[in-house]
């Protein structure tokens, strides 16, 4: 049985040009990049060359670019890393490597949302309070797509002199990304959500910007990031930034996610575009089928070798539904209906033409069981 990938935000493929810049890593250029013999500066170099890359992806200087083991630990290092005992600012829809971190931090105010899951700047602007140390708004949405207005908070966050940190592990590689044009302080990537590798990813620090480190050890990174540097997974991050900078795909992915929408809504009744309305990412569309219940939908389509998501990939396996589709207002139940197509690379017209009549037939098989809805 063929099978198809829906699933691109929650992990990428590593494409082959990474692999290949990889492989030399693990087996030639195997020194310590702190080392000062030719072994440990052939490291450094390909990791100067590997930060090079990702300062360009952003529009940042290599020396901005701090590598971490993933977008996690670059949230995690952003938040706590700038609360420095005071308040932190941030949104009902954050992921959980920014809510979860900032639970931590002496005190916490959540904004939220508005139905399509959009923050208000102005919300961002009232929640400020003089112990506001950082606020932290992600730049694109993981379950919805749904994209912030980041350089407006960015004002706000710069006329009151907190640090702005933005989760862009959404957002970087799907649409153009400029740190200086967006105004932030601090932002997060991922490898693995640009076809890079699992395990590596980056935090941009503005020049200037004063966090604290929150892993203790040897002076790598600037003194931000203890620990001895995945090159090989560095290398493979700039790789990926290079290809994705040199081909955002946006376009493309729009036009399949287009159809992809367009076909679930004329061929199945009640369905809707969660975050309809606002301006979201290329290649993530979040559905909700009324009466249908996501898992038994995702196992429906799993059967026919489509790989879908419902809900984050972090939250799935949970019993509560995704926290984003209940902070835009869907109830329970609703959100329990909801799940998300992510496009990327590989796909295809003919596979979403796939897509949209395994999605027809199943719900309408479901949709039969489900004696309420009937
Ligand atoms: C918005 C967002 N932030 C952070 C992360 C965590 O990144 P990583 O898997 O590299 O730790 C994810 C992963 O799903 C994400 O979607």
């Amino acid at each position: 049985m063929e099978r198809y990938y829906f699933d691109h935000n929650a992990t990428t493929p590593v494409s082959p040009e990474v692999l290949s810049a990889m492989l030399p890593l693990m087996t030639e250029v195997y020194g310590n990049a702190s080392s000062i013999h030719f072994f440990g500066q052939m490291a450094k170099t390909k990791l100067d060359e590997a930060r090079r890359q990702v300062a360009a992806l952003l529009g940042a200087t290599p020396e901005e670019i701090v590598f971490t083991s993933g977008g996690t630990e670059a949230d995690n290092l952003a938040v706590l890393g700038a609360a420095d005992g005071g308040q932190v600012i941030t949104t009902t829809i954050e992921h959980s490597a920014v809510l979860a971190t900032s639970a931590h931090a002496a005190s916490v105010r959540f904004v939220s949302v508005d139905g399509r899951g959009v923050v208000d700047p102005d919300a961002i602007r009232r929640a400020l309070q003089p112990d506001t140390k950082v606020i932290s708004v992600m730049h694109a949405n993981n379950e919805l797509g749904v994209i912030q207005p980041i350089a407006e908070i960015a004002k706000i966050a710069k006329e009151a002199g907190v640090i702005f940190h933005s989760d862009g592990v959404q957002a970087a590689g799907k649409i153009p990304v400029n740190v200086n044009a967006l105004g932030v302080d601090l932002y997060s990537i991922s490898g693995h959500k640009i076809y890079g590798p699992k395990g590596v990813g980056a935090l941009y620090v503005r020049k200037g910007t004063r966090i604290a480190s929150r892993m203790f050890g040897g002076h790598h990174e600037r003194d931000l990031r203890a620990g001895t540097e995945n090159v090989a997974g560095a290398v493979g991050l700039g790789q990926a930034a290079q290809q994705i900078l040199g081909d955002l795909e946006g376009a493309h992915l729009a036009e399949l996610r287009d159809r992809l929408e367009q076909g679930i809504l004329d061929r199945v009744p009640s369905a809707h575009i969660n975050g309809a309305g606002a301006p979201r990412t290329p290649n993530t569309s979040n559905v909700r089928f009324d009466g249908v219940d996501s898992e038994s939908l995702l196992i429906a389509l799993d059967l026919d070798g489509f790989a879908v998501s419902s809900g984050s990939a972090c939250s799935s396996g949970a019993t509560e539904p995704s926290h984003v589709l209940t902070a835009i207002g869907l109830s329970k139940l609703q959100a329990r209906s909801s799940v998300r197509f992510s496009l990327g690379r590989s796909n295809t017209v003919q596979q979403v033409d796939a897509l949209i009549a395994a999605v027809a037939k199943s719900v309408e098989r479901l949709r039969k069981l489900a004696p309420a809805y009937a």
